[in-house]
């Protein structure tokens, strides 16, 4: 069997479906892999690194000849071009476009969404959502620290002292606490908050003061581990009890989300006004609508000296590790597909069928099909 893996082409992607230590791992399972000229030079990856793992480098006619295409976004002139027999893996936004899905259906190809893997205990190595919001929250407090004008630790120095930068970090999930993690090892004060009270423990362990707001949260957390949506009420007094704490912060990071639903809003426009200026605001949430009130997707507002940032794609500004990890769940999803050398998809397995977005021309999720008969 072949897989392949072409260039990216969606603006400021930098990131690539297969590396070269995934060729290796691959190539044990007689899984032989072809990638397209150029395809990991921007995560830093040249064609030569493929080469001497033991990949095929070529052309796009090529990458399209594959049983198995994989991808971090792809595009929809790439799907275009695919040959129904072709499997797709990637990335595709199954519920933030599911026009994608509709066309993919339409054109009669297997296609897997990374994002609806199911987030079991035996999928965890494949569930692309983590590897990549982990990389996110690191970088978000990257972002943070590289654009403002105070220094993120405590300095004793001969010209006085600096004080440390506090930090609010508002959603506690893959990418808050790494980003508690990391803005904790620049040596920040941190506080954050999330709507599930187990993860109090986890903020703590971490270093970081857990706030107590008076909201009641003990039914916020679903059987499967997710918040669920909160009225607009619940919300509204978040937004007050939490104004003050981000008034008084130098960087607050959100990156609260109820799955399949627009982003919580939970800072308003005039506690943003209040911090001071030279603060930051880093936003994960913008490609849905924002935590914040003004956050724009890939913009930056200025307001009176505030910046608030919305980068919809973070992981690929750590384009070598995002690549590693992401080629590692796709490889071992792909390995999962896979029995004797060749493709044998059993539909009934829960992994298989909960990641499979098309097949025999129909979508195969019944969110997207929902999302679609909605009439997006
Ligand atoms: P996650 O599901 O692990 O964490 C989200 C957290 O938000 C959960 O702990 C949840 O309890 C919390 N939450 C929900 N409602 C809340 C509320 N009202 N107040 C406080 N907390 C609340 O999700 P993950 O993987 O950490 O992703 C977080 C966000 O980052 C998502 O919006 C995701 O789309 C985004 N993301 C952004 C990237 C970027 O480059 N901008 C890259 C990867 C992810």
């Amino acid at each position: 069997m072949k897989i392949a893996a072409p260039r990216e082409t969606a603006a400021g992607e930098r990131r690539v479906a297969l590396t070269p230590d995934a060729v290796r791992i691959l190539a044990r399972d007689d899984i032989e892999v072809v990638i397209e000229s150029g395809a990991g030079i921007a995560a830093g990856f040249p064609d030569a690194a493929y080469e001497k793992a033991g990949a095929a480098v070529s052309g796009l006619d090529a990458v399209l000849s594959a049983d198995a295409v994989a991808v971090v976004r792809g595009s929809p002139e790439l799907f275009a071009r695919l040959d129904p027999a072709c499997v797709l893996v990637g990335m595709l936004n199954p519920l933030g476009h599911p026009e994608t899905a509709r066309a993919l259906a339409d054109r009669k190809l297997t296609s897997f969404a990374m994002e609806l893997m199911p987030r079991i205990t035996r999928a965890q190595s494949m569930d692309a959502l983590s590897s990549q919001a982990n990389l996110a929250g690191y970088r978000a407090v990257l972002v943070a620290a590289a654009g403002m004008g105070k220094a993120f630790p405590m300095m004793v120095t001969a010209a006085g002292t600096i004080s440390p930068a506090k930090v609010l970090v508002l959603g506690a999930g893959v990418a808050g606490l790494q980003a508690i993690a990391t803005a904790r090892r620049l040596g920040a004060i941190i506080e954050a908050f999330d709507v599930r009270p187990a993860v109090k423990e986890q903020v703590e362990s971490l270093g970081a003061r857990f706030v107590e707001l008076d909201l009641e949260t003990e039914g916020a957390e679903d059987a499967g581990g997710y918040a669920k949506a909160q009225s607009e009420e619940f919300l509204q007094k978040q937004r007050e009890q939490l104004g003050q704490r981000v008034a008084a912060s130098d960087v607050v990071i959100t990156t609260a989300l109820v799955p399949g639903q627009p982003a919580p809003l939970l800072v308003e426009e005039a506690a943003v006004r209040a911090m001071r200026p030279g603060s930051i605001v880093v936003d994960l949430a913008a490609e849905t609508g924002g935590n914040c009130a003004v956050t724009r997707a890939d913009e930056v507002v200025d307001l009176d000296g505030v910046r608030v940032l919305g980068p919809t794609n973070l992981p690929s500004e750590v384009a070598l590790d995002a690549s590693r990890m992401y080629a590692r769940n796709i490889i071992t999803f792909v390995q999962h597909l896979v029995t004797e050398g060749a493709l044998a998809l059993d539909l009934e397995d829960e992994i298989t069928a909960g990641a499979l977005l098309t097949h025999g021309g129909e979508v195969a999720n019944e969110r997207v099909r929902g999302l679609l008969e909605g009439g997006s």
